[in-house]
């Protein structure tokens, strides 16, 4: 192949670029690769053998194998990288050429990319990729945000890349500036508390119906083919069948300390910075930073030993937890939606919640069967303001309410931690409530702290000396 021959460039080629731009190849576009590491060329060329794929250790070769305008897309590790590898680009381009960064960066990161690079009159997007490993090489869910223009150029190699729904790519132009990093980033949110919600439910299994992993995959493989199907119940179902060649299961062996790229961090602080509850993926990134506390938890594991009382529920215990996780599920989307059409309103995303429910059916980390469900609230109702008030969501929830209590209070009960199923019901009890406790806080801050207080009925700000009216 001659040297301008490539219709589009990766910079980044460790596995998800790699396999990013392995299946455009699979799907007949000639892409060109770009790494430093000599190595990653070598495996790209191998795996790619008999594709339009080529790699290059040289920028320069790589950029002139580029045909005009010039495509790019960056899977660099998030923060200064993607600022140094646009740096390096950025004198080597031309007005009209496209850069596309496809990594976690934090959205605030993005914003002022945007505007950078608009004024030297480069295209610029930045887009949300799920899917892992397999899922950018088998078709992902793609979040692109920002300059339409690039978008539309690109939209045909998304769409043919993507992961297919009923037919449907998982792909959608999510909306202006940062809005795909943004709605990537919620997405991973979502991602912490539905993985929590099933670390819970292992804890219960594993502790108060005391099951064998056997016992415990075989639940997570039967939820799996029912409504609770689930990319993460599946391959969590994997993770209890794999077996050392000693017979151990490996998952046993696993320190109990979770680490992360910070992702569910940024959703927790996004979401306080806009005044926007979403607790359960809060518990769920603060028990990811418990969990580092080994030492600490092994001397209060010592003063405060736990009694484990085997559940005699058996069966009908399985069937209740089903239950509750669906419901706790139904209330962890729920969240993350409703940081969505905050962050919409604030930021003037103009998201579509139909369309992001649409194309995480597939392709990304947190598909699931309910999404299914969740699209339909939003196709029927674009303006909908909570997903509790859909009237189909509001029915499954009813059926499912009772066992969530049950689960809730009798393992609380029981003393086992199950911070994502407890949030999930008191979030949801919260937000029923059309009366809280909440003016007896505003009363409190009024009197230590003079910091004024409404009243119901009545307009303007209040202040009352409390003291000495006993
Ligand atoms: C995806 C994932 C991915 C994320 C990892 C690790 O959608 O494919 O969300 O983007 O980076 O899951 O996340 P943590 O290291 O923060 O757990």
């Amino acid at each position: 192949m001659d040297n301008s021959t490539y219709s589009f460039g990766m910079i980044g080629l460790g596995t998800m670029g790699r396999n990013l731009l392995l299946n455009m190849a699979d799907n007949g576009f000639s892409v060109a690769g770009y790494d430093k590491d000599a190595s990653k060329i070598t495996t790209l060329e191998k795996e790619g053998a008999g594709k339009p794929v080529k790699g290059f250790t040289a920028l320069n070769d790589f950029l002139a194998s580029l045909s005009s305008p010039k495509v790019i897309m960056m899977l660099v590790p998030a923060g200064k990288i993607v600022d140094n590898v646009i740096d390096e680009l950025c004198p080597l381009l031309s007005k009209g050429d496209i850069i596309i960064d496809g990594g976690n960066s934090h959205f605030t990161d993005t914003t002022a990319r945007v505007s950078r690079l608009e004024e030297k009159g480069l295209h610029f997007f930045g887009m949300g990729v799920s899917g892992g490993e397999e899922g950018a090489r088998r078709g992902p869910s793609m979040m692109p945000g920002g300059d339409t223009h690039a978008y539309q150029y690109m939209q045909p190699v998304f769409e043919k890349i993507a992961a297919k729904v009923n037919g449907e790519p998982c792909v959608a132009y999510i909306g202006p500036g940062a809005s795909g990093h943004f709605v990537k980033m919620v997405h991973n949110g979502i991602e912490y508390a539905l993985m929590q919600l099933i670390a819970d439910a292992y804890e219960i299994m594993r502790r108060s119906l005391q099951l064998s992993n056997e016992e415990i995959r075989s639940v997570f493989a039967d939820w799996n083919n029912g409504r609770l199907q689930s990319y993460l119940l599946e391959i969590t179902a994997d993770i209890f069948a794999y077996k050392e060649q000693d017979g151990s299961y490996l998952v046993d062996k696993i320190k109990d300390e979770a680490r992360s790229k910070g992702t569910g961090k940024w959703t927790t602080q996004v979401a306080t910075d806009l005044e926007l509850p979403v607790p359960t993926i809060d518990i769920a990134v603060a028990l990811r930073n418990l969990s580092k506390y080994k030492s600490l938890r092994t001397a209060l594991a010592a003063a405060y030993p736990a009694e484990d009382k085997k559940s005699t529920n058996g069966k009908e215990g399985i069937t209740k937890l089903e239950a509750a996780f669906y419901f706790s599920t139904i209330s962890i989307y729920a969240q993350g939606l409703h940081l969505l059409s905050r962050a919409s309103a604030e930021y003037k995303y103009q998201l579509k919640l139909d369309e992001i429910a649409r194309i995480w059916r597939g392709g990304c980390i947190i598909r699931a069967a309910l999404l299914e469900d969740i699209y339909k609230a939003y196709k029927a109702n674009p303006a909908l303001e909570h997903l509790f008030l859909d009237a189909s969501v509001q029915a499954m929830i009813q059926s499912a309410l009772p066992a969530a209590r049950d689960i809730v209070s009798t393992q609380m009960a029981n003393g086992i931690s199950i911070p994502a199923f407890a949030n999930a019901l008191s979030y949801f009890d919260a937000i029923r409530s059309e009366n809280l406790p909440q003016n007896l806080v505003q009363a409190q801050r009024d009197y230590f702290g003079a910091h004024t207080y409404e009243l119901i009925g009545k307009e303007g700000v209040f202040h009352t000396e409390w003291e000495g009216n006993q």
